[in-house]
């Protein structure tokens, strides 16, 4: 970390949350909090609270949440150190020169030199490409149907068939070899010395959002394997925070993007007229790539190759995509194998027609299913109603489940009652609950996997640490029974000990500050899940008091537990009786 704990903690109580988040979120209050539409997934009622009093937010919908921090990174896709410069920017605090130390300045100006070595290698590449030498590679090209212009615009290129020729090339600009090893263009090898990593193929450049050059892909020209040679990821060099394409896509005034599998598919597409599309780097779809895709789009239309392979990378990116907030359609190539070939013998009318015939991606899904079941078949059949029922619960809103519902049972011509039953004793089996609320209908008791103690526990602590940060006189009663070693979870346990700490310290919490202590994001959500938890809400004082010294019990039970059953010596058993014996007389009184 560069700065220090005192610059970063001025920095957040300098950005008060609910002015930043104002400027990227229409907020509502509500009581002592505001709300608003999560944008960290989609939703049509707003379940994404602020609170102005802890400096935090928490989505009760994908429980998203942290400190004014987080919510830059997270929106802004900004690391730690990018969204303390923001923040600091935004209300006019300069930060320390003295701070951003040697280190830091040094890696500043090798990724400088790493970009600079990117961008030569793509342009002698593109050179080559011109030259008699690179004949074959233009003529692959031209034969694939792209013209010098999209050639020009992709920055495609050629590498030479002699071993050494880029590391030649780059040695001859001065590069030293330690910096031409970390570009991942060229390998260093005991006994045969520096050769190029990529030889004779037609390249592909990588370019980022900002459309500077930060990676390769190189084909063969035919059919030799591998197929593709890709750039290893670098400092520079990312794969699950860039996307081929992006760099035009992102400004292709279309509302969607469209993702495709290849590089190749991108190119045809793009020389289409398509120049939405995108794809991923040779590796799977992952929810980094999703978020990225939600600072452009709402909406993303997959096309990915119509074979199996295809397929499964579309079932697995479904729900990736799901979870950043995106909408979703596919579409369908058949006869074709992927969007190059379709436009290749189609043309571009055609494949309009299929975008505009894209399939809801819940029916997709469906279809998919259906192929693993024999509907001719009564058993098969029952079987196949079952698990598309249970599938339903996956849509939180009642109208939106009905709706679902209503088309399947248009498609397979059943009863629409009978589905919802169905749908709704699956519902109650798995431990949803329908309140009468319809948003909140079958919201999922978070993470279903847990057991059903487990999750109870730790609702327990949330509950509790809730409680104590927005009503910090119930500290020194509770210290009497549970300490911070009483929660178990090393995340909770720590984020206890920040609050009993300060607490001690200096008479008040401050929980936004404590979040600071924790680097990543997922720690982070976890973190203001604890401080935002929906507290037992009731005007009866004695319905409270039962409530809080329910919790108080059962987590320190919880914890005599544990200690019980790691006990190794009779003095901790003792010790242990003890407790348990103190748990009868617990009480705390508010
Ligand atoms: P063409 O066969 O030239 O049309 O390429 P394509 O872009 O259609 O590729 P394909 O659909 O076969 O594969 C999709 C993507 O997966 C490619 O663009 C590459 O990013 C990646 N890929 C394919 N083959 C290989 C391989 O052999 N090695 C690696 N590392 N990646 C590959
Ligand atoms: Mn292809």
């Amino acid at each position: 970390m560069f700065y220090s704990d005192d610059i970063i903690e001025e920095i957040r109580s300098r950005n008060d949350i609910v002015d930043v988040i104002s400027g990227y979120v229409k907020l509502q209050k509500k009581g002592s909090s505001y709300f608003g539409l999560c944008p960290f997934h989609n939703e049509k009622s707003p379940s994404f609270s602020v609170s102005q009093t802890k400096q935090m937010y928490y989505c009760f919908g994908c429980g998203a949440g942290g400190n004014v921090i987080t919510f830059i990174m997270e929106y802004e896709n900004y690391s730690f150190q990018e969204a303390i410069k923001y923040l600091a920017d935004r209300c006019g605090m300069s930060l320390p020169k003295a701070d951003e130390n040697e280190v830091s300045k040094k890696q500043q100006s090798e990724r400088k030199i790493l970009l600079d070595i990117q961008k030569t290698a793509a342009k002698y590449y593109y050179y080559l490409l011109g030259q008699p030498q690179g004949k074959q590679g233009l003529n692959y090209l031209t034969g694939r149907g792209l013209s010098k212009e999209t050639i020009t615009r992709f920055g495609l290129g050629y590498s030479s068939k002699f071993g050494n020729d880029l590391y030649k090339y780059l040695k001859s600009k001065g590069y030293s070899d330690a910096l031409l090893k970390e570009s991942g263009l060229i390998t260093f090898d005991e006994r045969k010395g520096a050769y190029d990593k990529f030889w004779n193929r037609v390249m592909y450049p990588i370019m980022d959002v900002n459309n500077r050059v930060i990676g390769f892909g190189g084909r063969v020209m035919g059919d030799g394997t591998p197929k593709y040679l890709n750039s290893p990821e670098t400092k520079i060099f990312d794969k699950s925070r860039n996307l081929y394409g992006l760099n035009f896509a992102r400004i292709s005034r279309k509302p969607y993007f469209i993702i495709c599998e290849g590089y190749m598919d991108v190119i045809s597409m793009h020389q289409a007229g398509f120049t939405n599309a995108i794809a991923s780097l040779g590796t799977a779809f992952t929810s980094p790539h999703a978020s990225l895709i939600k600072r452009y789009v709402d909406e993303v239309y997959l096309a990915y190759d119509s074979d199996g392979a295809g397929i499964k990378a579309a079932l697995r990116a479904i729900p990736i995509l799901k979870s950043a907030g995106l909408k979703i359609k596919i579409i369908h190539m058949d006869p074709y194998k992927d969007p190059d070939e379709f436009i290749k013998n189609l043309g571009r009318d055609a494949f309009e027609e299929r975008i505009g015939k894209a399939e809801n991606s819940f029916l997709f899904e469906i279809s998919v299913l259906e192929k693993s079941y024999d509907l001719n078949d009564p058993q098969g059949k029952t079987d196949f109603f079952n698990a598309a029922a249970k599938k339903m619960l996956e849509f939180n809103q009642e109208l939106e489940r009905n709706n679902y519902i209503e088309a399947i049972c248009r498609r397979y011509g059943i009863d629409f009652k009978d589905m919802q039953k169905l749908v709704n004793s699956y519902g109650a089996r798995i431990g949803y609950v329908e309140k009468s609320d319809p948003e909140r209908a079958f919201e999922p008791a978070k993470s279903i996997k847990k057991p059903v103690k487990e999750e109870g526990i730790l609702t327990c602590q949330k509950l509790l640490l809730t409680w104590l940060v927005e009503d910090p006189s119930l500290f020194p009663k509770v210290e009497k029974y549970i300490s911070y070693e009483d929660f178990l979870d090393p995340v909770y346990q720590k984020a206890a000990k920040l609050l009993f700490d300060e607490y001690n310290r200096t008479g008040k919490v401050t929980p936004a500050r404590i979040m600071n202590q924790f680097e990543d994001k997922e720690e982070h959500n976890i973190v203001a899940s604890l401080f935002n938890t929906n507290l037992y809400d009731s005007t009866d004082k004695n319905a409270k008091e039962k409530a809080l010294n329910e919790a108080v019990i059962k987590i320190k039970k919880h914890s005599i537990d544990h200690i019980s059953k790691n006990a190794k010596d009779i003095q901790t058993l003792q010790a242990v009786v003890k407790a348990r014996a103190s748990l009868q007389t617990l009480h705390i009184s508010l």
